[in-house]
């Protein structure tokens, strides 16, 4: 079998996208999207690439899961300190990536992050599973530790701090991306996709043309 990636190539077939048929808030299409994605079986089709950036223009870009549509944007949770945190912290401009290839479909998203309040992170905090609560004190996330076991240190020593609850750490908590920019991506055949754009004109108006592939 040859797995040169030069000769990996797969037409797109599915499906097709275009300006009259897509929905006027651009938040309705991607919920739309969304519950396609989890209907196809994809697995955790919430798992996004966030890009952010130094203030000097040098980008970095991870996974992480989008834990909730709600306040004109899209929540997710992290290590306040840790690299991305530190880059958003200067530069509050981002980007989300979700990639869906059993769809043949790619979602863009731009905008400025914000932290959510102190009671939107205590109330997410409060359902995560105890370890995954402990692992948010045991990690100072994105920073070199010395080995495995130095992790495993602070995880008992986090469990030992807090017997029963496990109060959520100040440096661990969501931020929200308000887009101003959206593009769905729908892959069509002989390369010749199709793309649809929205771009914020308003509180509540977005400016919708089809991009060429
Ligand atoms: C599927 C998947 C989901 C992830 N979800 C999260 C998440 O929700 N929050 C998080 O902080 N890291 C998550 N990670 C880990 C990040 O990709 C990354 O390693 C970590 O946040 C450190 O990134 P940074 O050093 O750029 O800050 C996830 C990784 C994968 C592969």
């Amino acid at each position: 079998m040859n797995t040169s990636v030069e000769n990996l190539r797969r037409e797109y077939m599915q499906t097709r996208l275009d300006t009259e048929s897509v929905a006027a808030d651009p938040f309705r299409q991607f919920g739309h999207w969304l519950h396609q994605a989890y209907d196809a079986g994809i697995e955790e089709p919430n798992a996004m690439a966030l890009a952010t950036a130094t203030p000097g223009g040098q980008p970095s870009c991870r996974v992480v899961l989008l834990r909730g549509i709600s306040g004109g944007g899209f929540t997710f949770y992290t290590n306040y300190l840790s690299r991305k945190g530190e880059e958003l912290q200067h530069n509050p401009h981002a980007s989300l990536l979700f990639f869906w290839p059993q769809l043949e479909r790619q979602i863009r998203i731009e905008g400025r992050i914000e932290q959510v309040t102190e009671a939107e992170s205590d109330a997410y905090f409060a359902t995560r599973p105890r370890d995954s609560q402990l692992g948010a004190w045991a990690s100072p996330q994105s920073q070199a530790i010395q080995d495995r076991a130095e992790l495993d240190r602070r995880l008992r020593e986090a469990a030992q701090r807090f017997p029963e609850e496990v109060v959520r750490p100040a440096h661990w908590g969501g931020y929200r991306l308000i887009p101003h920019h959206f593009e769905f991506w729908q892959g069509r055949e002989s390369r010749l996709h199709d793309r649809v754009r929205y771009n914020r004109v308003a509180v509540d108006e977005w400016a919708i043309k089809r991009l060429a592939p």
